[in-house]
């Protein structure tokens, strides 16, 4: 059996009776001596540089890989000069090796072994650099990996990126009325001024899409876009999602820490959505993060610089929570350099007609399905209806009657949901048991309100399930047959090809 351990360089002679293997100093000289002329040997490049990071020596085969004729031609030259990529310059600066590296190179990347030069002082006086080409075949799969993952990054810094970017200008702000023309004035002119903007208005009414328009507007329009939902985080994340966090700050911090929004805008804007519900401790840092324009992330003594415009935005009364002591009145003063009001809905009717149209093109584009009108009574609803929730509310309602209704052209009667009074299902929604007290004569007929409510279960059903009966009779727990039966008692049309 051969026990003989396979060491990867040849094994040493063993008569160590050679006159300059006997002294220490000499067999530290011989043995460096044979790693430089073994690298050398095996290398495709072997460079040395001086401590101003010029090429002292660098052996032919490496140098016509730069497209030098001869050795000659780049001894002198800054070695950034003959080799792109190089990091020799920066072992000369720090004095520290790099021990493995990829040095990109055309057509083939090498693999690099850098290291310091020092005099017997201990000073460096250059750096001597190893390039192994030949040798990287077997590191083909590693490489070929690591440039699919360097490519996937790029396309997700990209994504993010445009993301990053606002995603609506003035012009995305559909409305031709007066209030909805003075918005926009309004909104162009914040926009020229790099100050603090506080939006004011309901929901739905169209702040965060003023906002992206502003920063669009702005000089700022080609660096990132950055908005934060305070309502939509815990209070316990806030502080983390705002400044960042240091590597292992806490647990629940990924190992490699956390990068802050403020951070995440640097350059931008950054949009605070809801910022009524900061809670108290957070609205202390973040007036000074806005008084200092500089961040702390969690868990670190570091401070950042950050260049950012904020765009606030809020539902509530923020002067009536500064009253109740439940908003900082100094960062209230802060934000609200310059404020603009969303008008409501129902302030600018006129823009109703045309808000509906873009809304239901943008509806058919997102789903596919045709793209539906709204006849003369229907719009006569909607002008009527009090629109709390504004234009969120008007699309979900253009949502439900385009998934409801198989009518091109919708009618009132397709927005049955917005009309209580006129829809006699008093209840029919409210499993709750608590239904409103009703007046006698307002008491509907009882089969009619069964077959009312039955019409709209079943068509919501339909709806659920892509118009697909079978599916839709297993979900209500009904046999297959019975659910046609009733389609066509009630008048229900299924809508596309589960029909036939
Ligand atoms: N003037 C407008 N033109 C077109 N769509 C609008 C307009 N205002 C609001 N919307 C739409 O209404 C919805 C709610 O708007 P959003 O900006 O989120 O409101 P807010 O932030 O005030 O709650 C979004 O889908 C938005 O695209
Ligand atoms: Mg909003």
């Amino acid at each position: 059996m051969n026990a003989r351990l396979d060491l990867p360089f040849p094994p040493m002679p063993l008569a160590l009776t050679a006159p300059e293997l006997v002294d220490f100093q000499r067999v530290r000289e011989r043995a460096m001596q044979s790693l430089f002329e073994s690298l050398e040997n095996l290398c495709e490049g072997t460079i040395v540089v001086d401590r101003d990071s010029r090429i002292v020596w660098i052996n032919d085969r490496y140098v016509k890989r730069f497209g030098f004729a001869t050795p000659e031609d780049a001894i002198g030259k800054k070695v950034e000069e003959v080799i792109p990529n190089t990091l020799m310059g920066e072992v000369v600066r720090s004095g520290k090796p790099i021990l493995l590296d990829i040095l990109e190179a055309e057509p083939m990347p090498f693999v690099v072994t850098r290291l310091p030069l020092k005099d017997d002082a201990g000073e460096v006086i250059g750096a001597v650099g190893f390039a192994l080409y030949d040798k990287l075949q077997p590191l083909q799969p590693l490489y070929g990996r690591l440039s699919r993952l360097q490519q996937e990054l790029a396309q997700a810094q990209k994504k993010l990126a445009e993301e990053r970017r606002a995603k609506y200008t003035f012009s995305n702000f559909v409305g031709i009325s007066p209030a909805a023309m003075e918005l926009k004035r309004q909104g162009r002119r914040a926009a020229r001024l790099d100050t603090t903007v506080l939006l004011l208005g309901e929901t739905g009414t169209g702040k965060e899409l003023v906002a992206h328009a502003i920063h669009a507007a702005s000089d700022r329009a080609d660096k990132p876009f950055v908005g934060v939902n305070v309502a939509a985080i815990p209070d316990t994340l806030l502080e983390t999602e705002f400044f960042g966090a240091a590597p292992g700050a806490y647990t629940g911090v990924d190992k490699k820490g956390r990068i802050g929004k403020f951070e995440l805008a640097h350059g931008g804007t950054l949009f605070l959505d809801e910022i009524g519900d900061m809670p108290p401790t957070l609205q202390a840092k973040l007036l000074r993060a806005l008084q200092e324009q500089e961040v702390e992330p969690v868990g670190s003594n570091r401070v950042i610089k950050v260049d950012v415009r904020i765009i606030a935005a809020t539902s509530v009364d923020l002067a009536k929570r500064v009253a109740d002591g439940r908003f900082r009145s100094d960062l209230y003063y802060r934000l609200n350099v310059l404020s603009l009001t969303v008008p409501p809905l129902r302030q600018r009717l006129e823009d109703l007609p045309m808000l509906s149209e873009h809304i239901l093109e943008n509806i058919a584009q997102r789903t596919g399905l045709p793209h539906r009108e709204l006849d003369a009574s229907a719009i006569e609803l909607l002008r009527r209806s009090p629109w709390p929730g504004n234009i969120r509310e008007l699309r979900n309602a253009l949502e439900q009657a385009t998934l409801l209704s198989d009518h091109l052209r919708l009618s009132a009667a397709d927005f049955a949901s917005l009309a209580p009074a006129a829809e006699p299902v008093p209840g029919a929604a409210d499993t709750s048991g608590t239904a409103a007290p009703l007046a006698p004569q307002d008491i509907p007929n009882y089969g009619e309100a069964i077959a009312d409510f039955e019409r709209q279960l079943i068509r919501q059903a339909l709806a659920a399930c892509a118009g697909k009966v079978p599916e839709a009779a297993q979900r209500l727990g009904l046999g297959r047959a019975t659910l046609y039966k009733k389609i066509a008692a009630l008048g229900i049309g299924t809508g596309g090809s589960a029909a036939a």
